[in-house]
């Protein structure tokens, strides 16, 4: 696969297969997103993979707190802001719609909506789960860093065959997760991702959202 299909190909599954994946292909994913470069090659990313019995007692206690008491978990850094702009509202909310609507689940339906975002944590029924920290001691430079380990990651995976999903949901539980995977207090949870085959017939998986395109958000001088 050359660069702009892998690119272009990538897209958030959201309803993966029951079909493992093999430890040396994460592996290899790895070892190719660790090209990534970072600011005097400090490479401060930290990753945990997870699969079989370490995936599913992690995401039975995080899908039991997400259930019983939600309201006691917060993230420990702010992906979204809590005051939105436009043109991000509609673009936002036309994600929200687009993706609720192609599972069939209407607008005020708040029940079912909620099973939906629950499915978050069962990393949307993907064999392996992955959780990406990086040193919280750094410099806020360093996130741009783990920005493209993280898209490196998503990237090398379609070399392969498989899917992946970008998981800010995850960071709500980090409590949860630093106890199952025990890493040290100075790391930080940026996100998890969620990797797998692509259940195919799956209805959310046909969502392809849109681009504004490049003249839209550039401008160009000396052309
Ligand atoms: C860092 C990051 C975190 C994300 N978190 C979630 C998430 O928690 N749940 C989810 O369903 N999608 C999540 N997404 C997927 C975005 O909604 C998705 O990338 C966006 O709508 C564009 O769609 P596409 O990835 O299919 O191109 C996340 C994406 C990124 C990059």
């Amino acid at each position: 696969m050359d660069i702009k299909e892998a690119i272009e190909s990538r897209k958030s599954v959201r309803r993966f297969l029951d079909k493992p994946v093999d430890q040396t292909i994460i592996k290899q994913i790895l070892n190719t997103a660790a090209r990534a470069p970072s600011g005097h090659n400090i490479q401060p990313w930290n990753v945990y993979a997870v699969t079989g019995d370490a995936r599913d007692s992690l995401c039975n206690d995080i899908m039991q707190a997400a259930q019983t008491e939600p309201e006691k978990h917060q993230p420990e850094y702010d992906y979204y802001p809590t005051e939105w702009h436009e043109p991000y509202i509609n673009r936002r909310r036309k994600l929200g719609y687009e993706l609720y609507a192609s599972v069939g689940i209407q607008r005020d339906d708040k029940d079912a909506r909620e099973k939906q975002m629950l499915r978050n944590y069962l990393f949307f029924d993907a064999p392996v789960g992955i959780f990406v920290t990086t040193d919280r001691r750094l410099a806020i430079g360093t996130w741009l860093d783990m920005g493209m380990f993280i898209q490196n990651i998503l990237i090398a995976a379609r070399g392969y065959g498989l899917h992946t999903c970008g998981q800010a949901a995850f960071t709500w539980y980090h409590d949860i997760i630093q106890k199952h995977l025990g890493y040290p207090e100075n790391e930080i949870l940026l996100c998890g991702i969620a990797l797998g085959y692509e259940d195919e017939s799956a209805p959310e998986n046909k969502l392809v959202t849109e681009r504004e395109p490049a003249e839209n958000f550039t401008q160009f001088f000396g052309f």
